[in-house]
Formats: structure tokens, sequence, C-alpha cells
């Protein structure tokens, strides 16, 4: 039988909590880390300090095992683990498109001037390409134990609201490695996920850093693909959510990432973008992927189309108009702000006069905290009260739900914006709603 590695998670947000519960629930003897004492106590205390779907159950039961712990000790973690996973975020630079890379730099620093024995690390943050090879740099100089000290990449594909599903079957897993010990380490670590059959990619570590940007890369590609015929749409009275039907029919197309509208935000894709622009760039390789500012300028331009159409529904003018802005998120079942095209939208119509309510089934806290200035509701018929326009701006299933009739009542004008294609334009319109969506002909 073979002896289960003890694994370190440092860097407890959203990948790292995550992996840390999912890798103790599936057996192994976890301990998370993270610089930030007051996360490591909630998370000790059984307290996710995000939303993310079924979660929390698994932190109760991984704590109740006995098998995960948390702490702020780096030495504690090095004596403990035989295998330590990176997960620290890598934002984007202040001032720049560059990823900001301290996060990464720092943990793996202060965790290699204690690593005194046979250990592998194991980056899985997003990366620019060519860190790894420097890390593994960093850890042979500090590191006591010198050449006994590996470095292994290891990308992570979860989405935020099946973040659970994606760490315990994902796609694919690829294992970035310089020697067979590295890769069968790895094989051990994640020996009950590849049990299932996943596929995994043995590679370099330049490949693996690569995989996941160029993922992503690809991903905002398609969503910017569709939004660049909704543009087309608009200018020919055609409609871009047939067209995203008709061409997902074609299976070397495929519907997923398909959907128009609004575009994409969050913590990932446009930074992601942004930083592998940049860091082709520095290779002077800037050209091959020059196409990736395009795809970010055409995601900025929904935003502003959508805020186009609230205005062009005011008649002209949004001052002192009511908006009522249903969504805050990146996207549903997430309680995330980051980089949110619904709070963009928000914000944008507040500085131009309007009075905005807000109201987001998970979000709100974050909203608030970011968006002082907003107003919000307690729910998305009281954010609708007296309203001018109604815009949907992220597509939760509480808002398909909302029974259009049931908001004509309360609103002071029926016009409703769909900025995600998520109401059933037919439904609306029967109950009196003016509809507009992005990229849909404008029915009279
Ligand atoms: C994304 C990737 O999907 C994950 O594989 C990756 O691991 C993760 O980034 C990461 O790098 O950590 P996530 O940011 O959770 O995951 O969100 P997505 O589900 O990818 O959605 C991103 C944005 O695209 C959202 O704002 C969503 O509303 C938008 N989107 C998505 C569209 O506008 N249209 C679509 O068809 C799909």
């Amino acid at each position: 039988m073979t002896i289960r590695p003890r694994l370190t998670v440092i860097g407890t947000g959203y990948l790292g909590a995550t992996h840390a519960i999912c890798m103790a629930v599936m057996g192994f003897e976890v301990l998370g880390v993270d610089v930030d004492a007051s996360k490591i106590e909630k998370l000790s205390a059984g307290a996710v300090p995000f939303f993310e779907p079924g979660l929390p159950e698994l932190l109760t039961k991984a704590l109740e095992s006995g098998r995960l712990r948390f702490s702020t000790d780096f030495q504690e973690a090095a004596a403990f683990g035989d295998v330590h996973f990176i997960c620290v975020g890598t934002p984007q630079a202040a001032g720049s498109e560059a990823a900001d890379l301290r996060y990464v730099d720092s943990a793996v620093t202060t965790l290699a001037r204690h690593l005194t024995r046979r250990a592998l690390v194991v980056g899985k943050s997003t990366v620019p390409v060519g860190t790894a090879a420097r890390l593994a740099g960093l850890l042979r100089e500090l590191a006591p134990a010198g050449d006994a000290v590996e470095l292994a990449w290891n990308p992570e594909f979860l989405r935020e609201g099946f973040a659970v599903d994606d760490t315990m079957k994902p796609d694919r897993m690829v294992f970035g490695v310089t020697s067979d010990w590295a890769e069968q380490q790895l094989r051990t670590a994640f020996e009950p996920v590849l049990a299932q059959g996943v596929p995994v990619k043995v590679t370099d570590l330049q490949t693996a850093e690569l995989v996941k940007v160029a993922a992503n890369s690809f991903l905002a590609t398609k969503i910017s693909y569709i939004n660049a015929m909704a543009e087309i749409c608009e200018a020919t009275g055609a409609d871009v959510h047939d067209l995203a039907e008709a061409l997902a029919y074609d299976e070397r197309i495929g519907g997923r990432f398909l959907r128009p509208g609004l575009g994409f935000g969050g913590g990932c894709l446009p930074k992601d973008i942004r930083a592998f622009a940049h860091r082709a760039e520095e290779l002077g390789v800037g050209q091959a992927v020059g196409f990736l500012r395009e795809i970010d300028g055409i995601n900025r331009r929904r935003r502003a189309r959508t805020v186009d159409l609230v205005v062009e529904l005011c008649g002209g003018d949004v001052a002192g108009k009511r908006i009522a802005a249903l969504g805050a998120a990146f996207k549903p079942n997430s309680d995330d702000i980051r980089d949110a095209p619904a709070l963009d939208v928000a914000a944008t119509l507040h500085r131009m006069g309007a009075d905005v309510v807000v109201y987001d089934p998970a979000a709100m806290d974050n909203a608030r905290r970011v968006h002082p200035e907003l107003c919000y509701a307690t729910n998305a018929l009281d954010a609708a009260r007296d309203a001018d326009v109604v815009v949907l701006l992220t597509e939760w299933n509480e808002f398909r739900e909302i029974e259009p009739s049931a908001m004509a009542a309360v609103v002071r004008r029926a016009k409703i914006v769909d900025g995600r294609h998520a109401l059933v334009p037919a439904s609306w319109r029967a109950a009196g709603w003016e509809y507009r969506a992005l990229g849909r002909p404008i029915v009279p």
C-alpha cells in the first residue's frame, strides 16, 4: 500500500480553501496555511469566508474527521507536509497589466527557509510562463534541504459556483514536473481523483503554466466572439441569441461559453488575458496574442452598450431616473464582485446621475463595501419599486422566476434590459413590458 503524503495548502482564499477541504474529505491529512489570521480563525471555526455551494458542509465534515487543521505558521507547515500546494492569489498589479507575483514569491520564500527534508512544492496559482523555473531556483537556493526540494506545477481549472465538483472530478489534470519522483508524488497525492478515470497530462513546467492561461484566453475569446457577433446583430436587426443557438449545433464549435450578453468578469478571465498579453510582449512574441487586447475591448464595449440601452430607454438621459439593477456578482452562484460587469454598469449609471437600486441574492455585503454610493434593496421586487428601467445584470435563477406581471405592478415604467439573455422575452412582452436585450432585435 502506498503511504499517503501529508499535504499543506499555502493560501486559503478561494482556491486554497476549496483544495484543502476537498483533499481532507478525500482522506488526506491536510494543514491549511495563511498569513491572514482572521481567515485561519474563521476556517478553524467551521466558517467558509466566501459563498460556494456545498463547501460549508464539506468543511464541517473535514474538521470533524480530524484530518484538516489550519495555521499561520510556516515552520509548522514545513515540518508537517510532504507535498506543499501554493494556492495564493496573483491579482493584476496596480497600474499595470502584469500579474502581481508578490504573494507567490513571499509564500515560496517563507516556506523554503524551513524545508529541511525532502519535499515537493506544487504551484497551483495562475502565473506568467517562466515563473515556475524562477521559483525552482529560489527553492534550491533557500531551502536547507537544497536539491531534495523539488518544484512541480499543477494548474487549477475550477470555476466558482462549481468549485467542489471541479476539484473532486476535474475534466483533466496537468502535472508539470522535472523528475519521475515529482510525477509519482503528484499521482499519489491525486490518487482518489485519478482513480475516477480523470485524464492526466504530464509535461514540463512551462507548458503546465501555459495550459492555464491558454485555456482562460480561449474561453474569453469564445465569449467575446459571440459578443462581437452581437454588435453585428445590433447593426443589422439580426438576433444573436438565435445565431448562438444555431452555431452551437456544430459540435466543433459547441454551445458552452457561447452565451452572449454583458460579457466576462471576475478575478480570473479579465486579469489573465491582460497578464498573458503583457508576458508575451516581454518575451518578444506579443504579436502572437495581440488579439487578446481586442477580446478585452469587445468585452468592455458590452458594458458600455448596456449603459447606452438603459439611457435610451430613459429617453436619452438617466439623471434623476430610478434604475433597478438586478445582480451584482460577476456571475450567479457566487458572491464575488471582482471586476463584476454588473457593478460596473450600476456604478456608471450612478455616476451619470441615476438613482440606482441594487439587489443580488449573495453579493450584497461585498457590493456595499466597495460601492457604498449605491442604494440596496432586500429583494428584486423592492429594487424594482418605482423604477423607470429594470436592468438584469447577473443571471441568478431567482431572476428567471420573477413573475413579469408582479414586477410590472410595482415599477413606474415597465421597461427592462436583459443584460444576460436570461428571461423569456415573449412572457415579459405579454405582461406589457418593453423588453430589450443586447444583440436582439427591437420588437414593437
Ligand atoms: C474561470 C474558468 O472558467 C475556470 O476554468 C478557471 O479555473 C477560473 O476562471 C480561474 O482561472 O480560476 P470563473 O472565473 O469562476 O472561472 O468563471 P466562469 O464560469 O469562467 O465565468 C467567467 C465570466 O464569463 C462570468 O462573468 C460569466 O458571466 C461570463 N460568461 C461565461 C459569459 O459571459 N458567457 C458565457 O457563455 C460564459
